[in-house]
C-alpha cells in the first residue's frame, strides 16, 4: 500500500503537461471490437491502471492489445468470445462499455453488471433501455447482462434519466447503433467532449454519425467498419486539477495542452472568484494568490460544471473569503472528500446533496484517506496548499486517473513523496 507525503505551502512554477483523457480513451478502446479489418491505433493514451484493466478485458474478448510509447494498437484476433466476466468488469465500471460494440458486431454479449461504487448507486438502466429500443433481447441473469440481437434495427431513443444524460450510456448505445440496420436517433445524448471525440473516432472507422456535440445524435447504420488512427483529446479533468493546484499554491504555472473551450464552466467560476488566469489557444496560465472570493456552483452534464472537478474546486473555495454553496446534481452523495478536507482545517457542512463551504484563512497538514479518484485529487490539491506535511493514504485511487502525478508536480516545484507504507497495509488488512 502506498501513500503520499506532501510538504505544502510551496509555489508551483513552470509548465505542467496534461495527458490524454482517460474517460475518452476507455470507450474508444472498446470501439476496437467494431473493426471488421485493420488495427485501431490510439495515440496519446495515458499510462493508467484503468487503461490496463480495459486492455485485459479486450484481450479476454479476443482483441490483441499492444503498447508502443503513448500508442495503443488493438486488433481483433478471435471473434468468438462474448463474455466480460465479473472479475474483470468489477475492477472498473467503464468496462461495461464493451456491451454496445459486442452486441453491434458479434450480435450477442454477456457482460457483468458493474456493481456498487463509492460515489453513488450508478445504475445502468438507460444503457439497457437504449439497447432494447434497438431490438435487442436483454435480460439480467445472475449478475450478468445477457443481450442478443440477430439484427439491430435503428430507432428513436430518448436517453435522458433523472440526472440528465449518461456519458457511458450514450457511448454504449452509439456503439451498437452504428452497426444497426437503418437510422437511430439518440435524444438527450451526452454532449461531453469525450463522447464527441468517440463519435469522431467512430466516423473515422466508417460510421455515419451526425449532430456530434449536440443532444441529438443521428446515426445511419453501416454494414462494415475498419481500423484507423486517432489521437485522444487532452484530459480536461486533469487540466482542471492542475489549474486548481496552481490557484491555491501561488507561483506561476502553465498547464498544457488544454482545450479551454472544454473547461468553460470551470474557468468562469475561477475567474469569478478572482483567480488570475491567462487563457491561451492550447494552454491555461495560472498565477495563484492562495486566497479568493466565494462562489456558488452546481454540477451538471456538459457544458455545465463537471462533477469530476467538484472536489478539486471545493478545495479552492475552502480558502475563500466568504461562503460558497456547492450543489451536486449528478452524484448527490459524492462528498467523501468533505470530512477529509475538514481534517486539513476546512470548514464545510454537508446538507443533503449540497455542501456549504465557509472559507478559512489557511489549511494545515494532517493524515487523510483517499476514498476515490477525484476525492484523492482534491486531497492532493489541499495538501499542496496546506502548511506542513499531509499524509494521503490509499493513493492507488489517484493512480487510476493521474499518471505519476507526483513526478509531474515535483518538476514544477511541489514536494510530494510516494512512500510504501507497510504499517498501513497491516492495519488495513486487519480492518
Ligand atoms: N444514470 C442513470 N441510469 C443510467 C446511467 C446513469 O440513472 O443508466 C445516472 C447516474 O447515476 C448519474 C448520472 O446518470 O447520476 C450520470 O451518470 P453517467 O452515466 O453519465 O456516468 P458514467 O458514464 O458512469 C462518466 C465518467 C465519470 C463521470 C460521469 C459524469 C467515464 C468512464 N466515467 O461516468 O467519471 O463522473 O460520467 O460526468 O467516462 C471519474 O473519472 O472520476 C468518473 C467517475
Amino acid at each position: 500500500m502506498e501513500k503520499f507525503i506532501v510538504q505544502g505551502g510551496l509555489p508551483l512554477e513552470g509548465r505542467i503537461r496534461v495527458q490524454g483523457a482517460k474517460n475518452a480513451a476507455l470507450p474508444m478502446m472498446a470501439a476496437a471490437l467494431l473493426a471488421d479489418d485493420g488495427p485501431l491505433v490510439l495515440r496519446n493514451v495515458p499510462r493508467l491502471r484503468d487503461i490496463d484493466s480495459m486492455g485485459a478485458i479486450l484481450e479476454a474478448l479476443g482483441v490483441s492489445v499492444a503498447r508502443r510509447g503513448d500508442r495503443l494498437i488493438m486488433e481483433i484476433v478471435d471473434e468468438t468470445p462474448f463474455t466480460a466476466s465479473y472479475e474483470l468488469v468489477s475492477m472498473m465500471r467503464a468496462s461495461f462499455c464493451v456491451l454496445g460494440p459486442l452486441l453491434g458486431r458479434r450480435r450477442r454479449a454477456k457482460v457483468s453488471l458493474p456493481g456498487g461504487c463509492v460515489i453513488g448507486v450508478r445504475p445502468v438502466d438507460l444503457h439497457l433501455k437504449g439497447l432494447r429500443a434497438l431490438g435487442a433481447e436483454v435480460s439480467v441473469e445472475n449478475g450478468y447482462v445477457v443481450a442478443e440481437a440477430p439484427r439491430l434495427r435503428g430507432h428513436q431513443i430518448f436517453l435522458g434519466g433523472p440526472f440528465g444524460s449518461t456519458v457511458t450510456g450514450t457511448a454504449n448505445v452509439l456503439m451498437a447503433a452504428v452497426r444497426a440496420k437503418g437510422t437511430t436517433i439518440i435524444d438527450y445524448a451526452a454532449c461531453e467532449p469525450e463522447v464527441q471525440d468517440l463519435c469522431v473516432l467512430l466516423n473515422k472507422m466508417g460510421a455515419k454519425i451526425s449532430g456530434i456535440g449536440s443532444p441529438r445524435l443521428v446515426i445511419e447504420g453501416v454494414e462494415s467498419m475498419h481500423g484507423t488512427e486517432h489521437t485522444v483529446l487532452p484530459d480536461r479533468i486533469e487540466a482542471g486539477t492542475f489549474i486548481a493546484a496552481g490557484a491555491v499554491c501561488g507561483g506561476d504555472l502553465t498547464v498544457d495542452p488544454v482545450r479551454p473551450d472544454h473547461l468553460g464552466a470551470v474557468l468562469e467560476t475561477l475567474k469569478q472568484i478572482g483567480v488570475d488566469l491567462h487563457v491561451g489557444a492550447n494552454s491555461v496560465r495560472v498565477r495563484g494568490k492562495r486566497r479568493y472570493g466565494a462562489a456558488d456552483l452546481t454540477t451538471l452534464p456538459y457544458p455545465g460544471f463537471p462533477t469530476d472537478l467538484q472536489a478539486q474546486i471545493m478545495t479552492v473555495l475552502t480558502l475563500s473569503d466568504g461562503i460558497s454553496v456547492i450543489q451536486e446534481k449528478i452524484y448527490p452523495d459524492r462528498f467523501m472528500h468533505v470530512a477529509e478536507l475538514c481534517r486539513l482545517g476546512a470548514n464545510i457542512r454537508k446538507e443533503g446533496s449540497s455542501a456549504i463551504v465557509l472559507g478559512v484563512a489557511g489549511l494545515h497538514g494532517a493524515q487523510v484517506m483517499a476514498s476515490d479518484l477525484r476525492a484523492s485529487a482534491a486531497l492532493l490539491v489541499a495538501g499542496l496548499a496546506a502548511e506542513g506535511a499531509t499524509e494521503i493514504r490509499r493513493v492507488y485511487h489517484i493512480d487510476r486517473g493521474y499518471d505519476r502525478v507526483e513526478e509531474r508536480l515535483n518538476a514544477v516545484g511541489a514536494r510530494v513523496e510516494r512512500v510504501v507504507d507497510q504499517k498501513v497495509r497491516m492495519m488495513e488488512d486487519a480492518a
